[in-house]
């Protein structure tokens, strides 16, 4: 579905990526892990066409993508949010997936905001399409609520119904359950998989190891740009590559503790099921 040949970027003297080859499973979700500055969302930048690789090739249903600008990306079916939720505050909850739908399918800004004939045209399709994308992430009932008087975890929803409006076949989530508390998290979980379940192929990166071991299927870890180790949740939480790099000092001391926790108690998880 989406494949990855060699795929690298460098800023300046920084590979953030580097040589990551491997293909999107279409129909399961996917989580990317790693410690921070990995180049987990560096990634997601090269697969959504934010940047272009320095090397290697995207391929997306047999079409080279590697080139195309980001609004080509999005018509053939790839979205995706932002680490830090990118929505406006000022407008309800419909507004901002609408504005979503019509920047991200437009060539630019201008041609979103300035009225133009085709614009006026194209205004009811992507009423429909911010609508719909809404009710699939649960906020139909919030629709004319302003975004910035919602939750935080409504607003997480909120950027994912910006993605969704774009009616993607694959979805590629930066960190959706940062900022929010257990129980958000927990319900947000949810709705992935139940966007999942409708036949979305879901791409997520996450810290929170609760979420990522309930919803992945399947898990890719990078570190220091490069793919250490890729597999089932219990494959990779049992991978010495994997244990080393969370645990061998380059994660932040928390971080170290709270995955040091969660990878021990996943351990226990699965040592007890499979028992
Ligand atoms: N636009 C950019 N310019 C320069 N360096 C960047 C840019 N984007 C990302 N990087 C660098 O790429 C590396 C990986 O960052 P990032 O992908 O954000 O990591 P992660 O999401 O895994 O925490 C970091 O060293 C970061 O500073
Ligand atoms: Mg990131």
């Amino acid at each position: 579905m989406l494949a990855y040949e060699d795929v690298g970027i460098r800023f300046g003297g920084n590979q953030a990526v580097q040589g990551v080859t491997g293909s999107i499973t279409p129909g399961i979700i996917t989580a990317i892990i790693g410690p921070n500055g990995a180049g987990k969302s560096t990634f997601f930048n090269l697969l959504s066409g934010f940047y272009k690789p320095t090397s290697g090739r995207i391929i997306f249903e047999g079409q080279d993508i590697t080139r195309l600008p980001t609004h080509e990306v999005v018509a053939l079916g790839i979205a995706r949010t932002f680490q830090t939720t990118t929505i406006y505050k000022e407008l309800s909850a419909l507004e901002n997936a609408v504005l979503g739908h019509r920047v991200r399918t437009k060539s630019g800004l201008w041609d979103a905001l300035l009225g133009t004939g085709r614009e006026r045209r194209e205004g009811k399709a992507s009423l429909d399409a911010a609508y719909t994308a809404l009710k699939r992430v649960g906020l139909e009932q919030q629709a004319h609520v302003l975004a910035g008087n919602l939750t935080q975890e409504a607003q997480k929803r909120v950027s994912i119904a910006l993605a969704l409006a774009t009616n993607p076949k694959i979805l590629l989530l930066d960190e959706p359950a940062a900022g929010i508390n257990p129980e958000e998290t927990v319900n947000l979980t949810r709705t992935i998989r139940e966007l999942a379940a409708g036949g979305l192929t879901v791409v997520l990166i996450e810290h929170k190891m609760s979420m990522i071991m309930t919803l992945a299927d399947h898990i890719m870890v990078l570190h220091h740009g490069q793919k250490i180790a890729e597999g089932s949740p219990a494959q990779v939480s049992r991978d010495p590559a994997v244990i080393e790099a969370y645990l061998g000092g380059h994660a932040a001391p928390h971080v170290r503790e709270e995955l040091k926790a969660d990878l021990e108690q996943e351990a226990a998880r699965l040592g007890s099921q499979h028992a």
